[in-house]
């Protein structure tokens, strides 16, 4: 299989940079592509130079079709503590993305199962996805695939791991209740975009990092799959995540 490309960068900032910049390119080639990106801490810096260059006039995304990666079962975008409500504030608004380009994942559809089958449907209708970016967890999920995920499992409603709750319960301060059930895009939909970008900061991080990239690919490690883009996946770490690497890439 081709090799996938590897960017280890010094820091978080120039992760952060070289990430909007993949986007950028993307967005720039397909002005009304769809696009799916990720919460979390890693994706933050990004998300600042994204909104930075919007602002800028060097890229406009106000024709970008979004497609919310992964949320809370039962959470909508009005509840605080609902990824897509983070990644409203965080991104998407201050991007200048309309509400009518963003397509939320159904976390509170009456039949979830239904409802993943048609967000599936309405990924295909918008022509697949152009760019998935993604970042890695600390037990090796991806989106909310967690361990025992199939490579090829679709959007579906997932039981949560103490250490993803646990995960979920720093970014959420207060008594936020964190529900032990999520909806996330499948392995499989992330895997069919046409380019992913993982990103992946800290020496927290550099175990799993090994994990994913240097050992066979296994259901223990969700991360570990990607690696069947082939040479569809871009991984950018900066170098405390790259650190139990066995080879570096350039
Ligand atoms: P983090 O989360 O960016 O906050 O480390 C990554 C993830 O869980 O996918």
């Amino acid at each position: 299989m081709t090799q996938y490309t590897t960017n280890v960068v010094e820091t978080y900032e120039e992760l952060s940079d070289l990430a909007a910049d993949m986007v950028q390119t993307v967005v720039s080639h397909h002005p009304r592509g769809a696009i799916t990106v990720p919460t979390g801490q890693t994706p933050v810096g990004m998300y600042a130079e994204l909104v930075r260059r919007v602002r800028a006039g060097a890229i406009d995304m106000s024709h970008t079709q979004i497609f919310c990666l992964d949320d809370y079962l039962g959470k909508s975008r009005d509840d605080a503590a609902s990824l897509t409500r983070w990644l409203w504030d965080e991104f998407l608004e201050p991007a200048g993305i309309p509400g009518s380009n963003v397509h939320m994942i159904p976390a509170t559809a009456v039949d979830p199962a239904v409802a993943a089958v048609r967000y599936e449907t309405e990924i295909a209708q918008a022509g697949g996805l152009d760019l998935a970016v993604v970042g890695l967890g600390p037990n090796g999920h991806v989106a909310f695939n967690e361990p025992g995920s199939a490579p090829d499992s679709r959007t579906r409603v997932v039981d949560l791991t103490e250490e993803s709750m646990e995960q979920s319960a720093d970014y959420w301060e207060g008594d936020e209740l964190i529900p032990s059930q999520a909806i996330t895009m499948g392995l499989g939909t992330i895997l069919e975009a046409r380019k992913i970008v993982l990103i992946v900061s800290g020496a927290s991080k550099a175990d799993i990092v090994r994990r994913s990239l240097n050992d066979e690919p296994s259901l223990d490690v969700p991360g570990s799959w990607l690696r069947n883009a082939g040479n569809r996946l871009h991984v950018i770490l900066d170098r405390d995540a790259a650190a139990a690497l066995e080879t570096r890439g350039s």
